[in-house]
C-alpha cells in the first residue's frame, strides 16, 4: 500500500505541486480576491522569518495588516521583520519569541498575547519542521509531534477564546499534501514503536492538522478553520530536511511566494470564507484529503482519540500558573 501511495502522490505532485502546477491553476485565480484593506485586522504568523511564513506576512503587511510575526531565534526574527517593514512600508509588525516545540512556553505566551492584545482576527499556524532522526525534546516529547502536532494543538487552543472576540476569525494551518501518504495512527503519536522514518513523521503530523482542522470547525462554530497545501516550494526546510528531493527538483519548485498564495487566500478573501469551515486547500480550491483507493479514512473514534490524547498531553503541560 505504501508504495501505491508514494507513487500516486508523487505523481500527483509532478503534475499540481510544481511552479507549472501553480502557474496552470493560477490561470482560474480572481485577481481581486486578494485586493483587500486590511488595516485594522491583527494576523499572528509563527515560523514568520523565513520562507512561506515570511512571505505571507510581507503580503499582509503590504495590505495594511497588523503583523504578530512568531519565532524561535530573535536576531532572524529582526532580519524577517526589517525586510518586511521595508518592503512593505508599515511600521506595524511585532516580534514574539518563542519555540513551538515547547508546551509550557506556548501555553505562557498565549495568555501574555491574549492580556496585551485585545483582538486577533487571523492565526496561521505555518512553523513546522521535519527533523530526520528521533529527537527528544527537554519534556520527553517527540520533536516533529511536539512542533508540529502539539505546538499547533495548544496555540490555536489557547487563542480560540481571543479568536472568538471577532467577527470573521480565521485559522490557518500550513499542512502538507504529503499527509496524503499516511493514514492517522492514534496509537503511536511519538514514533515509538518500528523503525523511525523523518518524512513519514512529517506525514502523519501533517495528517494530524488535517484532523484537527476538521475537529475544531465543529467544535468553533464562531471561526472558520481551514488548512492547506502550499505545493513544492524552494525553502530552507526543503533545501535541510530533504537535501536530494531538493537537488533533483530545484527547477521545478515553487517560489515561497508561490506557496503562500493560498495561506494568504484563506487568511484575507472574502471568497475563501464562503466555503464551509474545516476543509482542505491547495491552490484556492478544497481538495480531498485522501487519495484514490489509498485505504487512509479513518473512523470519527479514531478522530476522537486523537482530539483526546492531544488534550491530555496539552494539559500535562500547562504550567501551574495557566
Ligand atoms: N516548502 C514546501 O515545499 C512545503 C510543502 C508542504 C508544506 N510545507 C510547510 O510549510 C511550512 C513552512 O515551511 P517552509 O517550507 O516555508 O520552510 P522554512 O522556510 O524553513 O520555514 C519554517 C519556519 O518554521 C520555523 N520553525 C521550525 N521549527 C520551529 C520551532 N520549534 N519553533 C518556532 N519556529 C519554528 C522556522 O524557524 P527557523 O528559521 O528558526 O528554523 C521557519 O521560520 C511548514 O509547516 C512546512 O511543513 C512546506
Amino acid at each position: 500500500m505504501s508504495f501505491y501511495r508514494n507513487s500516486v502522490w508523487f505523481l500527483k505532485g509532478l503534475r499540481e505541486y510544481t511552479k507549472s502546477g501553480y502557474q496552470a491553476a493560477a490561470q482560474q485565480f480572481a485577481p481581486k480576491d486578494l485586493d483587500v484593506d486590511l488595516s485594522g485586522r491583527c494576523f499572528l504568523i509563527t515560523g514568520a522569518n523565513s520562507g512561506i511564513g515570511k512571505a505571507t506576512a510581507l503580503e499582509i503587511a503590504k495590505r495594511g495588516g497588523t503583523i504578530h510575526l512568531v519565532c524561535r531565534n530573535k536576531e532572524r526574527a529582526e532580519r524577517a521583520k526589517a525586510e518586511i517593514v521595508n518592503e512593505a512600508n508599515n511600521q506595524e509588525v511585532y516580534i514574539h519569541i518563542l519555540d513551538m516545540s515547547k508546551p509550557k512556553m506556548i501555553w505562557e505566551f498565549a495568555d501574555k498575547f491574549q492580556q496585551a492584545n485585545g483582538k486577533l482576527n487571523v492565526l496561521i499556524n505555518n512553523a513546522g519542521c521535519m527533523i530526520n532522526q528521533r529527537e527528544m525534546t527537554a519534556d520527553q516529547l517527540e520533536t516533529n509531534f511536539a512542533t508540529n502536532t502539539l505546538g499547533t494543538y495548544i496555540l490555536t487552543t489557547a487563542l480560540v477564546p481571543l479568536l472568538e472576540r471577532c467577527e470573521d476569525a480565521r485559522v490557518v494551518t500550513v499542512s502538507s499534501g504529503g499527509m496524503l501518504v499516511q493514514k492517522l495512527n492514534v496509537d503511536d503519536l511519538q514514533f515509538e514503536k518500528g523503525v523511525f522514518d523523518g518524512t513519514m513523521a512529517y506525514a502523519q503530523n501533517k495528517r494530524q492538522q488535517v484532523v484537527m482542522t476538521e475537529q475544531w470547525a465543529t467544535a468553533h462554530k464562531g471561526i472558520h478553520f481551514s488548512c492547506m497545501h502550499p505545493g513544492w516550494a524552494d525553502t530552507e526546510a526543503v533545501r535541510s530536511s530533504m537535501p536530494s528531493f531538493h537537488e533533483k527538483m530545484k527547477n521545478r519548485l515553487r517560489t515561497a511566494t508561490q506557496g503562500a498564495d493560498t495561506v494568504v487566500w484563506l487568511a484575507i478573501s472574502s471568497a475563501a470564507a464562503q466555503h464551509p469551515s474545516g476543509l482542505f486547500f491547495q491552490d484556492r480550491k478544497p481538495v480531498s484529503t485522501h487519495l484514490f483507493l489509498a485505504q487512509t479514512r479513518t473512523t470519527p473514534g479514531e478522530e476522537e482519540k486523537l482530539m483526546k490524547s492531544l488534550e491530555e498531553i496539552a494539559t500535562n503541560h500547562k504550567p501551574n500558573t495557566t
